[in-house]
Order: C-alpha cells, then structure tokens, then sequence
C-alpha cells in the first residue's frame, strides 16, 4: 500500500472536516507527520496555538521539550510519527471534550492501521485513556501509570504501549521536569531492550 500517499488524502480530509464543532475555529487541522514507516508513534492530546498556526504538532513551548525528552530517550523528532487524539484547536486550549474525540478518533484509527506502530508513546490522560481502552486494557489515570509498558498484540503484531505525562505538564508545573526526564529515560532503554 502507498501508505505516503493514504496520509497525503487524509490530511485533505482533515482540512476539510467538519464533523465536529472545532472546525469553526481553527486556522489548520493537525494531521501529524513524520515517516510513513515510523517504528514509533506519539499520541499527544491537541493542536495548541502555534500548531493551529502552522499546522504542524508540537511546534510550541511542549514541543520544545518534547524534543529534548525524545533526545534523552535517544531518539530524534524525524525518526518518529507525531500526531494527536484531536486534530483542531480547541478554543483557548480547553481540554477536547469527549464527543469531540468521538467524532475525530476515525482519523487516529487510519493512520495506527496504515503506519502500524510497534510502539505508542501516549503523550497525557486523553491519549493514553483513548489508546489503552482500543487495545482492551482498563483505562488508568497517568500519575499511576506513567512509564509502564503495556504489552498488546494486533493483527500486525506486537504492539508496546508506553504511557507518558504530557509534556505541558512540566510547563505547569516545574518539578514534573524530572519525572518526564526519568519516563524517557525509560523509553530509551526499553527501545534497547526491544534491539537486542
Ligand atoms: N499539545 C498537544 O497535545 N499537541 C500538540 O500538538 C501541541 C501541544
Ligand atoms: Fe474534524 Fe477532528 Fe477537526 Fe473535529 S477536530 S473538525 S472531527 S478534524
């Protein structure tokens, strides 16, 4: 399958959605990027103001750290897939509301079913509710599971799910820092684990 080419019409599709009330403020949708064949996907919760603006995830102040945590986990931005549970600005950053998922989750499941992730970074509460309730396990708040791989197997093989805070989190609260260093700490050795 032309998976480069599916995620081009998709993108279309987003920017021209309109199957939730979100589409009325936005500047750009979403989509995500990153390579088509990415190994590892990050699931990160919606676009923010400079994300609205550029259309691209995380250009912002969590997108800076996003990419000092994935330097820690030894991984670089271009070598991952970045998207989010919701593809539009809410207003004034308000967290999506749950029919607002509902009715944005189809694109999620198109682009999980064409890259095929072997693992899914969930980036906050949304995203790792959202994920681990798709692959069947017991949706958990963060602050307990935060770091702890959950094993899933898919039609295309074995799938590791990692839960993470939010970035953001740390913005809001300085001494978080550490924790999401230490999480992706974690994930640099468990992607090790996972080559030998
Ligand atoms: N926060 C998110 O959850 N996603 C982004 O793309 C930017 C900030
Ligand atoms: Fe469509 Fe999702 Fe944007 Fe809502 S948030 S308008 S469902 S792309």
């Amino acid at each position: 399958m032309d998976v480069a080419g599916e995620l081009e019409k998709l993108r279309l599709e987003v920017q021209a959605c309109r199957r939730c009330p979100l589409y009325k403020g936005r500047r750009n949708a979403v989509l995500g990027e990153g390579p088509p064949n990415a190994r590892i996907m990050l699931v990160g919760e919606a676009p923010g103001y400079w994300e609205d603006l550029q259309g691209r995830p995380f250009v912002g102040a969590a997108g800076k750290l996003l990419n000092e945590l994935l330097k820690t986990a030894g991984l670089s931005r271009e070598e991952v897939y970045i998207t989010n549970v919701v593809k539009c600005r809410p207003p004034g950053n308000r967290d999506p509301l749950p029919e607002e998922e509902e009715a944005c989750a189809p694109y999620l499941e198109r682009q999980l079913a064409l890259i095929k992730p072997e693992i899914i970074c969930t980036l906050g509460n949304h995203a790792t509710r959202r994920i681990l309730s798709k692959y069947g396990f017991e949706a958990q708040p963060i602050s307990r599971i935060h770091g702890r791989p959950f094993q899933a197997s898919t039609v295309s093989g074995r799938l590791l799910i990692i839960p993470l805070f939010h970035p953001a989190t740390a913005l809001h609260r300085p001494p978080m820092r550490e924790t999401l260093f230490k999480d992706w700490l974690k994930v640099g050795e468990l992607l090790a684990e996972l080559k030998n």
